[in-house]
């Protein structure tokens, strides 16, 4: 499996904060060119913690709001309205705040279980392949997503059901890291020192989740200070 290492943008910033300012100015362009040149912006989020500043700071942004399509790049098996569920943090910083019509917005329907979740979502997401950018973070140990190290995945499964996640909950839906390349253009979010070790795995080649990612057009890492591994010129 070749990594995706060689064919990334790194763009370094400062802090977080540079982080979430570049990331929605970012996303505003991409969705206005999407928008330009195909009448609408299909967006995948991404869950944890990093991107909610950044869905905040597009909050504030002017935007064609009524032409984009939303979608998750993967959500934990946890009631709609639990405060671990990725889309209550999207709904909370950006989707309740601005005027998406809800019938285009995709939560995926973990609440049913991995499995049949999976199996709904895949059938959602078939008419928007491909996206037109995609929003990912990196875990500790090189995770993507629910893209878990040392968890298989089948090129066949375009939606997957996880189980035993080493990052609670244990029970998670994933789009495939042939789902998540699926895509015109891949931004990843990468904050914090805990990423050091990670981000030094992924710049070798190690065969982590997120070097298995290739978007169909420009990969961006949007990477600040403390997350790059010591030593790096
Ligand atoms: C999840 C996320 C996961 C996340 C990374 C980074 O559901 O947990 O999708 O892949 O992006 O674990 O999380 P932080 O941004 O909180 O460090």
């Amino acid at each position: 499996m070749m990594s995706n290492c060689t064919l990334l943008r790194w763009t370094h910033l400062e802090s977080a904060e540079d982080i979430a300012r570049t990331a929605a100015e970012r996303v505003s362009r991409i969705a206005q060119h999407a928008i330009t040149e195909r009448g609408c912006f299909s967006l995948v989020l991404a869950g944890g913690s990093t991107p909610a500043a950044a869905y905040a700071q597009l909050a504030t942004i002017k935007a064609d709001w009524q032409r984009w399509h939303i979608y998750f790049g993967d959500e934990r098996c946890l009631p709609t309205d639990h405060p671990e569920r990725n889309s209550r943090m999207a709904a909370e910083t950006l989707l309740s705040k601005v005027p998406i019509p809800a019938d285009q917005i995709h939560p995926i329907p973990a609440e049913l279980g991995a499995e049949r979740g999976a199996e709904l979502y895949s059938k959602t997401i078939h008419s928007a392949l491909p996206f037109d950018l995609v929003l990912l973070g990196i875990g500790e140990d090189g995770h993507t997503a629910s893209l878990f190290p040392d968890h298989e995945e089948s090129a066949a499964t375009p939606v997957i059901a996880v189980h035993q996640a080493p990052k609670p909950p244990a029970d998670r839906i994933s789009l495939s890291s042939t789902t998540l390349g699926n895509c015109r253009q891949l931004i990843y979010l990468v904050s914090g020192t805990g990423k050091q070790t990670a981000v030094h795995r992924w710049m070798e080649g190690d065969p982590l989740p997120v070097s298995r990612i290739q978007s169909m057009g420009e990969s961006e890492v949007l990477i600040d200070r403390d997350a790059m591994p010591a030593n790096t010129p």
